[in-house]
């Protein structure tokens, strides 16, 4: 691969052609990561021409360039946030000391771990989506899913530079098995649970866009915070991607709600799937499923790991730098819902070891903020129906709920209620049935699948009929 120019090749603004040694170890990754990507990528598409936005730099011009590419020669570039003048450690025990260039030796190990954490989830949900493009409900959808897809698959280089930038050897070896582990695969699983479930059908995958991608933003978001410094850069350049796939989410299950609310006006009845529809007590379901597998991302409530990444200046929490309090966190305490015996109380924990629980707070508020937007679709409509997000202990599998069965209102019940009453609360075989037949390609341009809604307005100004991906 010598020869190559890697600044057109691989858009980047690290300079990329200053450092061979970098050079080498990306020019050596680099023919894995597109083995990686053409047999674990969106299968069945690689040789259509998709209208795709790639980012070239990152300043207001050039992070949004579109054009139609093939997904194999899209430009998956390495971009870091332009640095801030004097920044400094923001937190923890080395506050006020200038922020990091280097890995502190003493941390290099959690330091690796916590990135590779991160990086395992890019690859990961390109494989988890990589069966859906056969049956997009539109163009428009199918060149969104793409979108999101060369976009994780950037995410995983920006981690993978982190890793062969600072790690020497070892973060070459992480790198090579990031490429290595498969979603759902018994013997070589992605690291985090959520990233080895299924995601079978385009409501799993709008709901997936929506509730477990939003982990990401706020992982990255307290990422972004960290003390060392291109970890901090790399992360922030990162949530500008990670919006658009939270708009996928957020608007792609508005369209359906929106879609459901046509037809159940237009026959005059609750029960949709006569009509193509995907019921709202069917959406309840896969947003409970959806909701209570992503907050298991963010850990047990209580947890001295979190409390030394915030002690060590390497993770911070959500928007640490608008707060006013003293960023050391020794000495506060934090409201945490926690078991007590057959029912669920808050209590004042450590601030330190709380960390978790705090950062799912902000996800949770930001993820009401959502279904409060869908339910005025549903109001608009003058239906009677709300949708709401289960309680936060309901269906866990970590943390202080996991040994409780608890009802989405949060009631603990028994095995018996549990038994009877779940089919009510997560998606049953019925549903998963009914969902998978509706899965039927749409590709004709400007048309939609009978149970999702057109979206108001095409990409990058085009028109919703626009041919975004040519199958031709
Ligand atoms: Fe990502
Ligand atoms: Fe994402």
């Amino acid at each position: 691969m010598a020869g190559i120019d890697y600044s057109s090749l691989i858009p980047n603004n690290v300079s990329l052609h200053e450092n061979r040694r970098l050079q080498r170890a990306l020019e050596d990754w680099q023919p894995k990561f597109l083995e990686w990507w053409n047999d674990m990528g969106p299968l069945g598409f690689q040789a259509k021409e998709t209208y795709l936005r790639t980012a070239v730099s990152v300043d207001a011009k050039g992070w949004a360039q579109f054009d139609y590419v093939r997904m194999p020669e899209y430009r998956w570039g390495i971009f870091l946030a332009e640095p801030e003048p004097g920044r400094q450690v923001n937190f923890g025990d080395h506050k006020g000391q200038p922020a990091w260039q280097e890995v502190p030796g003493e941390y290099r190990g959690t330091l690796r771990r916590l990135i590779v954490t991160q990086g395992d989830t890019e690859p990961a949900s390109v494989e988890q989506q990589r069966h859906l493009g056969r049956t997009c409900p539109s163009l428009y959808d199918l060149r969104n899913i793409f979108q999101v897809n060369v976009e994780e698959g950037r995410h995983l280089w920006a981690m993978v530079y982190l890793l062969d930038a600072h790690f020497g050897r070892d973060g070459r070896e992480e790198s090579e098995a990031l490429l290595q582990r498969r979603s759902g695969d018994a013997d070589k699983p992605r690291i985090l649970g959520a990233f080895n479930e299924k995601t079978p059908d385009w409501l799993s995958f709008f709901m997936f866009c929506f509730f477990t991608d939003r982990d990401g933003k706020y992982q990255l978001a307290s990422l972004a915070e960290s003390g060392f410094d291109p970890l901090s850069r790399t992360c922030r350049f990162m949530l500008t991607e990670e919006a658009h796939h939270m708009f996928v989410g957020e608007a792609g299950i508005m369209r359906i709600v929106q879609r459901a609310c046509e037809l159940m006006r237009e026959h005059k009845t609750d029960d949709l799937r006569k009509h193509g529809g995907i019921d709202l007590p069917t959406i309840q379901r896969y947003l409970n499923f959806h909701c209570s597998v992503s907050l298991d991302l963010f850990g047990s409530e209580i947890s001295t790991n979190a409390a030394n990444f915030y002690t060590m200046g390497l993770k911070g929490r959500f928007e640490e730098t608008k707060k006013t309090d003293d960023h050391l966190l020794k000495q506060a305490t934090y409201p945490v819902a926690e078991l007590d015996g057959e029912r669920i109380v808050t209590r004042d924990e450590p601030a330190l070891v709380s960390l978790n629980e705090r950062l799912r707070d902000d996800y949770v508020a930001d993820c009401a903020r959502g279904v409060t937007r869908w339910n005025e679709v549903i109001r608009k409509h003058g239906i009677d129906f709300e949708l709401t997000l289960p309680h936060r202990a309901f269906h866990r599998a970590i943390g202080s709920f996991a040994e409780v069965r608890v009802s989405p209102d949060g009631r603990i019940v028994s095995q018996a209620e549990w038994d009877a009453r779940h089919r009510d609360w997560l998606p049953t075989e019925d549903d998963k049935e009914y969902i998978q037949s509706l899965m039927q390609p749409v590709v004709e341009p400007g048309k939609f699948a009978s149970w999702i809604a057109p979206p108001a307005r095409g990409v990058n100004g085009l028109a919703v009929d626009f041919e975004y991906v040519r199958l031709g």
